[in-house]
């Protein structure tokens, strides 16, 4: 007997015959054409996004270094994965961890059915929680080995649907079919083997003990040139700068630059220092995470407000004009990050990105005040949301670049020319394509709000 969550409708059989006729299998048209502002060669759009469906070969992990260092943890991952190959990162607190190549999967029955979100999750080796599960086959007991293969039902019609694709792993139920209708949270399937498996650090003790954190390179390094201007104002000033984390959950980046922040101090002065970091975001779900990793990092000076930026000016009138220091990681088309199952957005979706980032924008200047920094970051490559809003800044809110290129200068590409920034200025930002093994979409601006 089959066991549904919702309205009951069979999922469709996995031998479907959905036949893939175009280009890229699993990117929709709309994005394609979205790309051709930012990409003069239709090739190379292709080659991008096709590389969003692989594995990268490197996955990076950050090191808590207010509490540890990475020979350290390196060390103490190697011990407890050993069949892994963990290497320092070209970012001091980062260590790389090998992917390994696609693993072949044999399908077994019964299948777990699951969402976009949670086979994403699932193919890198994490477990399968409840709420991602769409529809389980079959009756069966508790330690049944089962296979994990995201929903059919929940793959748009525009892809085709292939299994070899979309089973994204194997391991073992851990509910018995019939308790399933009955639960809504927990584990249900505790996953064996997944396509691109990593070890599971985050049931370990350094992640749980606040030594490791999940975290993306290039965001990592977004918050690490941002600390490097807050620590110099610091030594120079001989105060603490006003600083906002806007748009900061779930708040990874809060999180790194508190600890960038204690390390950097403790290096240059030889006693570390917690800047104190006014972390905002209208989700307040979404900001629980940040509220355990606060504890969990052993982080100290952090407020949280839960607050959309539309109210801010009514509610905390006092931040306005205030901010020394602003961070401004607005939603945006996330293009960038890698492996996905498939991209499906469309082009009014995607329009308005840009569109809500200029909006957003402008509540954000509000915090700032003349001379102040504001980092702007968006975890996709296309131009509309990048440089066009740089040139917003610059144009319509009185923003200077700040060249950043001389930090880590072998990671990414400059950013491209566009009207309303200076030619010989587009190298002062920081572009990264999905182009090589383990390359993401990611772009890097800071500006400055001119004094006059
Ligand atoms: C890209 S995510 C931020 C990721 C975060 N900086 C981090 O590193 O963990 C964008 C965030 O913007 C928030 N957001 C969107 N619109 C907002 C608004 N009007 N006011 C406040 N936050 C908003 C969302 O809730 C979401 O958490």
């Amino acid at each position: 007997m089959e066991k549904f969550r919702d309205n009951g409708e069979k999922s469709q059989s996995i031998n479907s015959n959905r036949v893939d006729t175009r280009k890229s299998s699993f990117i929709d048209a709309d994005v394609v054409e979205y790309l051709r502002l930012t990409f003069k060669n239709e090739a190379e759009i292709y080659k991008l996004v096709n590389n969003l469906i692989k594995s990268p070969s490197n996955y990076y992990i950050r090191v808590n270094l207010t509490l540890t260092s990475v020979e350290d943890i390196i060390l103490q991952l190697k011990d407890k994965f050993p069949s892994y190959i963990f290497t320092p990162s070209p970012i001091e607190n980062m260590i790389s961890i090998k992917i390994p190549a696609n693993s072949h999967l044999i399908l077994h029955h019964p299948i777990i059915y699951c969402d976009k979100f949670a086979a994403e999750a699932v193919r890198m080796g994490a477990n399968l929680y409840i709420p991602g599960v769409t529809e389980i086959e079959g009756s069966f007991p508790a330690k049944t080995s089962v296979s994990v293969v995201m929903d059919p039902k929940k793959v748009p019609e525009s892809f085709p649907f292939n299994l070899s694709h979309f089973h994204v792993a194997n391991g073992i139920a851990q509910i018995a079919s019939k308790e399933f209708p009955k639960k809504l949270n927990g584990i249900m399937v505790e996953t064996i083997e997944s396509r691109n498996k990593l070890p599971p650090y985050r049931q370990n003790s350094l992640y749980s003990d606040g030594f490791i954190s999940d975290q993306h390179l290039y965001a990592n390094l977004a918050t690490k040139i941002f600390t490097e201007y807050i620590v110099k104002f610091y030594l120079q000033e001989k105060h603490d700068p006003i600083i906002f984390d806007t748009c900061s959950a779930p708040g990874h980046k809060t999180s790194a630059m508190a600890e960038w922040g204690y390390h950097l101090t403790k290096k240059k002065t030889g006693s570390g220092h917690w800047f104190p970091i006014k972390s905002i975001d209208r989700s307040k779900n979404r900001l629980l995470h940040l509220e355990h990793d606060i504890s969990r990092l052993k982080l100290e000076n952090i407020e949280i407000y839960i607050c959309k930026l539309e109210k801010i000016e009514k509610k905390y009138p006092n931040f306005i004009g205030t901010g020394d220091f602003i961070f401004f990681d607005p939603p945006c088309s996330a293009l960038g990050p890698r492996p996905k199952l498939y991209i499906s957005k469309n082009k009014t979706e995607l329009e308005d990105f840009a569109r809500n980032q200029r909006r957003l924008l402008k509540l954000v200047d509000k915090l700032i005040h003349p001379g102040g920094y504001l980092m702007y970051n968006t975890c996709t490559f296309a131009i509309q949301e990048n440089e066009n809003i740089v040139a917003y800044a610059l144009t319509k809110l009185n923003y200077r670049l700040i060249d950043i290129s001389s930090f880590y200068p072998q990671l990414g590409n400059p950013g491209l020319i566009y009207q309303g920034i200076s030619p010989q200025k587009n190298h002062y930002m920081r572009r990264f394509y999905p182009s090589d093994e383990d390359g993401q979409g990611y772009f890097i601006a800071l500006l400055q709000k001119n004094e006059t």
